[in-house]
């Protein structure tokens, strides 16, 4: 098909492109870096996988991978706000659009009360350091969601902390401080320091004793340990991969996008991997994974190495403190841009895109997603967050990469600077192993997400259908 006006990409905006390979990947790292190595590797290990969460780490790796080849594609064709949204608005029209965001909406928003409530338990971690020893019962959650699927209520009234924490975050959005270049690289610096030296200390301390048997045998229950439990634990640990999907919405600002977007994506992801796969073999083995089903298992694991290392705590407190809180900064501002994306598409209402006549940031969808988010993380414990989340992402993941394959057929012409390599073999390979995590995830959390699908479908015909408006950069006209 020739390009036409019709199916020609117009950016909306043109940046200035300032970002370099080695920029991109820090805006990766800044915001994958976060809850999933700190707290859901300890955790998972404990209850799903064993030592063998390492192999979950791999799988999640590899799904990413090949989904991250696909968002280069489209980041680098559509380069505009919204992230898959955007994607799918432009490839399928304004029904899977309103889905993916819809789905994106319980990403971003559940994303950020998670690692807010994996920050609350290394901020206690932190304050204890320096004496302080804050009640539990208001910096714990009162929700408990067991292995076994089951609920109890932990005794706990409220996680404060959490709360404290997002709301901040969110009165820094609304007067339009985000975390600059050099804020933001400083704390990837912090991050990568920690995480450096709990490895490169931890290598000495690791046994084979702890790290056998690699895989623990099934406790006769799907997904606890065995492989149906690596299954379900690359479905949990997947969580600690998102944010690279972060990278692709910078498309506008690369210098060079067909060579940086891969390169920002992609190195990002591969570092991340390998610092993962290291960590996880640290962690389960210089200490039984059992011991590491706890608010803070990099702790307990430094702890494990001994005395010598004890200098070593308070480093990781502060350092997961730190660069948790910029995870959650970054999430907050994405689950914005989306709800603005939505809503200049007609899909919500113009209030979610207007604007602050001084701050010029849009003030109410930043309010809004603040108080649902804390909300959140004031009452729902990390694990019921983690899983939501991922399960989302993975939707989208998947929907990405079919658009990827679609378009090709259907909009051969249109310009790509980055093209996806080896189409259709990477997006299906991306398809199913993102779909094969999902089907890792227990049932309760499908049918939450399933909940979550139709509550959205209500929205879309009482609101959405009528009021859509399709964007520019759309490629199929509904
Ligand atoms: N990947 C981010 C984290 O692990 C969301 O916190």
């Amino acid at each position: 098909m020739p390009v036409t006006e019709e199916n020609t990409v117009v950016p909306q905006y043109e940046l200035k492109r300032a970002l370099g390979p080695l920029q991109l990947i820090g805006l990766g790292i800044g915001i994958i870096i976060g809850a999933g190595i700190f707290v859901s590797t300890g955790t998972t290990a404990a209850n799903f996988a064993g030592p063998g969460v390492t192999i979950s780490y791999l799988i999640a790796g590899l799904g990413c991978a090949l989904a991250g080849l696909c968002y280069a594609e489209f980041a680098s064709m559509i380069p505009v706000a919204g992230s898959a949204y955007s994607y799918t608005f432009a490839t399928f029209g304004k029904f899977l659009a309103w889905l993916i965001g819809w789905d994106l909406i319980l990403e971003y928003l559940a994303a950020a009360s998670a690692v807010a409530v994996g920050w609350s338990g290394y901020f206690n971690g932190m304050m204890a350091d320096f004496g302080i020893h804050l009640p539990a019962h208001l910096t714990t959650s009162p929700v408990v969601w067991n292995a076994d699927q089951t609920f109890a209520l932990s005794g706990a009234v409220i996680n404060l902390p959490a709360v404290i924490l997002i709301l901040g975050l969110t009165a820094l959005l609304v007067i339009g401080i985000r975390a600059s270049v050099t804020f933001n690289g400083a704390m990837v610096l912090l991050k990568l320091a920690v995480v450096f030296l709990v490895i490169g200390f931890g290598l000495q301390y690791v046994t084979m004793d702890n790290l056998t048997p690699f895989i623990p045998e099934n406790s006769g229950t799907f997904g606890e340990f065995g492989w149906s439990g690596i299954a379900r634990a690359s479905g949990v640990v997947f969580f600690a991969y998102i944010g690279f999907d972060c990278v692709s919405a910078a498309a506008q600002e690369a210098k060079n996008p067909q060579r940086n977007m891969p390169i920002g994506i992609l190195g990002s992801l591969a570092l991340c991997t390998v610092l993962y796969v290291l960590m996880c073999i640290v962690m389960t083995g210089v200490t039984p994974y059992t011991t590491l089903g706890v608010s803070k298992p990099v702790t307990v694991a430094v702890q494990a190495m001994g005395p010598q290392l004890s200098w070593l705590v308070p480093l990781v407190n502060f350092g997961a403190t730190l660069g948790l809180g910029t995870v959650v900064l970054g999430l907050l501002l994405g689950q914005s841009r989306i709800f603005y994306a939505m809503s200049r598409d007609g899909m919500l209402p113009d209030f979610f895109a207007k604007v602050h006549p001084t701050f010029r940031t849009p003030y109410l969808s930043t309010i809004l997603i603040g108080i649902l988010a804390a909300i959140l993380s004031a009452f729902l414990p990390e694990n019921l967050l983690i899983e939501l989340v991922a399960i989302g992402t993975l939707a989208a993941f998947v929907l990405v990469c079919l658009s990827v394959i679609i378009l090709r057929k259907t909009h051969p012409d249109v310009p790509r600077p980055f093209r996806t390599p080896l189409v259709p073999i990477v997006p299906i390979g991306g398809m199913l192993v993102c779909f094969g995590m999902m089907a890792g995830l227990p049932l309760d959390t499908w049918i939450r997400f399933i909940g979550w699908g139709l509550l959205g479908l209500v929205v879309y015909f009482l609101y959405a259908r009528k009021h859509a408006r399709t964007p520019s950069y759309a490629l199929k006209r509904d």
